[in-house]
């Protein structure tokens, strides 16, 4: 392995309340600064605010990336893992092992379908490790991890050597590809960052097959949920599977906790320390407690691009 094992932090919201920070006596404007960007997956966009979130949330990820120039953090989801004590993925390699719980979110979505053989778009990448997973275990034909932030998609370039994948700079809501192009479109904790879902939505059914899949996993505000739910509907899908994990992403964070504490404490720069943790979403900070509580909600589904419906037959 060329890198330390640093490959995989998720989170969403750092604390101010962590011991460790409050021993520091950080105070005033920079601790706030930190937990309102380690709360930026749990915040809500509306309206006219939606063009400057997506800036940030950008802005955001290129800084993660700048901030890995040594670790090498290959994912960044909250993971997933069975609440019956099985392994989340039953054969890993050695080198995935560690990375068994984000791997499991990713094995979770994408085994709902036959990858075997597809053409694969990930919209929302990300560092690339959940890519890499899916076109080494599940043998798409050819897979494509497309992502916004640009660095992360360089270090994807620089990083992965999988035959049949390929990473693409893109944005959810203006997809660069054409009609009609990949079988499945995979998207994994990443909706939440875009302020126009319904957009996000039009381009993946555009970009689909008749009878294609969009597998998709994300949280939301349990408010929220319903409306996602018919934006996939009004965009033309139909629900094949749905299911509720927030149970499942709660125990991975739970059984990751100590492991990605002694990394953050380790790799981490203490300054930086409370964002990671919140980004993490360690055991004790505001986004642990938003699942724990039931406040926001994490859903799996797999939808369908309605095949094509036969040509009528002509009429004499
Ligand atoms: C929480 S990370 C998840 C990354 C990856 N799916 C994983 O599980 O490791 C969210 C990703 O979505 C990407 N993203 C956010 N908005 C996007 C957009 N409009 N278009 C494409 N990617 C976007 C971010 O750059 C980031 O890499």
């Amino acid at each position: 392995m060329r890198d330390r094992d640093f490959s995989s932090l998720r989170g969403g919201a750092a604390t101010l309340e962590d011991p460790r920070i409050a021993g520091r006596n950080v105070g005033g404007f920079y601790p706030l600064l930190l937990r309102w960007f380690g709360m930026l997956p749990f915040r809500r966009t509306t309206g006219g605010g939606a063009g400057a979130r997506k800036r940030l949330t950008r802005a955001w990820y290129q800084f993660l990336s700048f901030m890995d120039r040594r670790v090498h953090l290959r994912y960044m989801n909250y993971g997933y893992a069975p609440i019956d004590g099985a392994e989340p993925v039953a054969e890993l390699g050695p080198e995935d092992a560690p990375n068994r719980y984000f791997i499991g979110l990713y094995h979770r979505v994408a085994s709902a379908v036959d990858l075997k053989g597809k053409q694969v778009l990930e919209v929302g990448s990300g560092r690339g490790g959940g890519a890499s997973f899916v076109a080494r275990y599940f043998r798409p034909k050819a897979m494509v991890g497309m992502d916004y932030a640009d660095r992360a998609v360089a270090f994807c370039r620089r990083w992965y050597r999988v035959d049949g994948l390929r990473f693409a700079v893109g944005d959810a809501e203006r997809i660069p590809f054409p009609d009609a192009s990949f079988d499945v479109l995979l998207n994994v904790e990443s909706s939440h960052c875009y302020p126009h879902m319904d957009r996000f939505l039009s381009e993946a059914f555009r970009v689909l097959r008749p009878g294609g899949f969009l597998l998709f996993a994300d949280m939301r505000h349990a408010e929220a949920l319903a409306g996602v739910r018919q934006a996939f509907l009004t965009a033309g899908f139909e629900v094949e599977q749905e299911q509720d994990i927030t149970p499942n992403v709660l125990r991975a964070l739970t059984l990751d906790n100590e492991r990605k504490s002694g990394l953050i404490r380790r790799e981490v720069p203490w300054i930086f320390r409370s964002m990671f943790r919140v980004f993490a979403g360690m055991e004790g900070t505001a986004s642990y407690r938003s699942f724990a509580s039931g406040e926001w909600v994490y859903w799996r589904f797999a939808l369908r691009k309605p095949p094509a419906s036969p040509e009528p037959s002509p009429r004499c």
